[in-house]
């Protein structure tokens, strides 16, 4: 083991491959690193080992090895050492995985928060209670474990326990670099299988306000891949996973983000997107500035989604689908968020709502009509799952639209909050 890279776990058929001719040989110092480590968290040097990587000969001090005066890392056993590894390490070798993450919405998900004194607000005043050290909890616990945030390290260049460890997906490093890698494919696996996999996308697309694995799971989709994804073949490069050959129904990668018939794989989630379902007004996309909601080009986004169906389905049946799931999505515009959103207004020019919105019970109704109950209508219309659409999305979106007319009427009929 220690004079030589041939990981003693290994099968005969990687010792072959790794004698062959491409066999890189390893420093010194990497099987120094390889060797202690495996002594301290033998789990994750096996991780490294199963990984692309150790095949290929990329090793912890590719992805860990930093210059001395870089703005994070510190000195460890002879070089300097960063337990941070941002996107721009992955770009040394991966360059069209970070540019094509860059122009999606997942790289603004801490970004799109900064200038937001609402959501600072709700974490820290309303949650938090204000309270001097532990008023940030709900926010290192919650919010930037899925969508990350500034990580901060201290004058030895290791990261602060308030801003690390952190599985946010929008993460800035000190580097100035944006986004995490490792949320799908995690380490030290690196695996495309697994991110093909759609819980790689539920530990942050979860619950009452996006439950899109709850409503995969209620998909007919989800139905055939519940019972018998377990015998398909999720590995294989880009372009090599194929519909028929390889599995029978898609799972979130296969619509989001691989190779399809013509349509090449991507790292930009939003690429294939025609709506913005997760704003209080569904508006169909149209920009390219990063930040803004609309980010994306509908049409295209449309034209590209029909092809991935189209593998599988008749040109009828997608289109059929599609009039249904934008009619639902009009509906809920139309008869939920506009009515909802004049009451609103004649209620805040009249100074009929209260300061404090979390206390206000027409503002956590209206909350919850776009932000939970409107946009599992949505979603659950988009990804055919009837469940989502209907109990947990248009039945209770009536239940918040009547609440909201009876508080309004009461207020606009006596002038005073209840
Ligand atoms: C002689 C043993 C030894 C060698 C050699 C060694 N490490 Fe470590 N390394 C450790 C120990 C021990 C820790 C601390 C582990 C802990 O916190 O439980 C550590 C921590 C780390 C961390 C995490 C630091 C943190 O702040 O959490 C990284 C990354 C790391 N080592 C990478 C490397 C790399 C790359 C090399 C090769 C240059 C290397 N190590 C060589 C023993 C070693
Ligand atoms: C392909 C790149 C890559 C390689 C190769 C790699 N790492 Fe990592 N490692 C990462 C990433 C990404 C993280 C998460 C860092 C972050 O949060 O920014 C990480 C985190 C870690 C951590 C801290 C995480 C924890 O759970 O405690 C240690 C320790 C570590 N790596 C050691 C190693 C060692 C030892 C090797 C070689 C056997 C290695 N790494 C190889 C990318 C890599
Ligand atoms: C020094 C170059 C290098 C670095 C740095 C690097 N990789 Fe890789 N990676 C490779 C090579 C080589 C392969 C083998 C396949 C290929 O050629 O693309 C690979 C394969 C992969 C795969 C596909 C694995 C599979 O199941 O087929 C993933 C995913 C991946 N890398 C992610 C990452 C991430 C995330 C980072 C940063 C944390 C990273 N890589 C850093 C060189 C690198
Ligand atoms: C670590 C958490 C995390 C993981 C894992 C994750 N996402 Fe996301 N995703 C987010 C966050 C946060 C946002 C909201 C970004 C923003 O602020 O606009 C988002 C937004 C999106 C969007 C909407 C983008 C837009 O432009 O509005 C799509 C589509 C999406 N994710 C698909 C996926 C798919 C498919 C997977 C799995 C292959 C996945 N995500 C994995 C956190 C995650
Ligand atoms: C379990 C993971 C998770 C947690 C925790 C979480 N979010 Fe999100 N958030 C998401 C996902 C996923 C989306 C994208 C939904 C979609 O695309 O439909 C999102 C969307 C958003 C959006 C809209 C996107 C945009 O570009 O404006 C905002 C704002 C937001 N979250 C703020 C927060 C705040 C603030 C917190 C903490 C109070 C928080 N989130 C907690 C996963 C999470
Ligand atoms: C939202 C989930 C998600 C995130 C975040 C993510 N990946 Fe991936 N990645 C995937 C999926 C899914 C695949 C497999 C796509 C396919 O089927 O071709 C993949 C495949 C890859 C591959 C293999 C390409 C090949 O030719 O086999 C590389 C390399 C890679 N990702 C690098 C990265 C890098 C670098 C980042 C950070 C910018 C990143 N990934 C972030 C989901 C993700
Ligand atoms: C059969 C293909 C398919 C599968 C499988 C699929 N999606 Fe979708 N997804 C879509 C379509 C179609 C839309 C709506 C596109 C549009 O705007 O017209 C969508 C929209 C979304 C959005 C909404 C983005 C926004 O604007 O708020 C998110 C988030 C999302 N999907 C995540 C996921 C996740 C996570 C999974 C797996 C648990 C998944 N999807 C599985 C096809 C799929
Ligand atoms: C990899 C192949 C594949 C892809 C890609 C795919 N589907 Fe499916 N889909 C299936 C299979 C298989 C079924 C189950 C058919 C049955 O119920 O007998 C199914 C069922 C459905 C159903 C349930 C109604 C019915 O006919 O059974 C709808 C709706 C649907 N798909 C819509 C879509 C849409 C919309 C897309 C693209 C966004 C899409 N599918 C992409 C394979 C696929």
């Amino acid at each position: 083991m220690k004079s030589n890279r041939l990981p003693a776990a290994l099968p005969m058929m990687l010792v072959f491959v790794f004698s062959g001719a491409a066999a890189q040989e390893l420093s010194k110092l990497e099987e120094r690193c390889i060797e202690c480590h495996d002594r301290n968290q033998p789990a994750m040097v096996a991780d490294w080992r199963s990984s692309q990587h150790a095949e290929e000969g990329v090793t912890c001090l590719d992805c860990h090895q930093v210059d001395e005066d870089a703005p994070m890392g510190a000195r460890h056993k002879g070089t300097h050492v960063s337990v941070l590894v941002p996107p721009t390490v992955c770009a040394q070798c991966h360059e069209d995985q970070v540019e094509q993450f860059n122009q999606s919405g997942h790289f603004r998900a801490y970004r799109q928060q900064i200038p937001k004194d609402s959501l600072h607000a709700l974490t820290s005043i309303h949650e938090g209670r204000e309270h001097p050290e532990l008023g940030d909890a709900p926010n290192e616990t919650g919010c930037i474990q899925c969508h990350g945030t500034e990580i901060k390290v201290d004058d030895e260049g290791l990261p602060t326990p308030e801003t690390w460890p952190n599985s946010g997906i929008g993460n800035i490093y000190p580097d100035g670099s944006t986004g995490s890698c490792g949320v799908c494919h995690t380490r030290h696996k690196f695996s495309n299988a697994e991110a093909r996999k759609p819980h790689a996308c539920a530990s942050c697309h979860l619950g009452p306000d996006h439950p899109n694995i709850e409503i995969y799971e209620n998909s007919k989709h989800g139905h055939i891949y519940l019972t018998e994804g377990h015998t398909w073949d999720f590995e294989g490069p880009t372009g090599e996973w194929k519909p028929g050959e390889d599995y029978r129904a898609p799972t979130c990668a296969t619509c989001h983000m691989s190779e399809v018939g013509d349509v090449e794989a991507t790292h930009n989630v939003t690429e294939r997107l025609y709506w913005v379902q997760w704003a209080k007004r569904s508006n169909v996309r149209d920009s390219d500035n990063i930040m803004s909601p609309t980010l994306g080009d509908g049409e295209e986004g449309r034209e590209k989604m029909l092809i991935v169906c189209e593998a599988c389905h008749s040109i009828r049946h997608t289109d059929g689908f599609f009039a249904q799931a934008d009619k639902a999505v009009n509906l809920y515009n139309e008869a939920y968020y506009e009515p909802a959103t004049e009451m609103r207004e004649e209620l805040r020019e009249k100074g009929l709502l209260k300061d404090n919105q979390w206390a206000d019970d027409f503002e956590i109704t209206y909350y919850h009509l776009w932000h939970h109950e409107g946009r599992r209508a949505r979603m659950g219309a988009t990804h055919g799952a009837p469940d989502y659409a209907h109990w947990h999305g248009f039945f209770e979106l009536m239940q918040d639209l009547y609440k909201l007319e009876q508080i309004h009427e009461k207020r606009i009929e006596t002038g005073e909050i209840e």
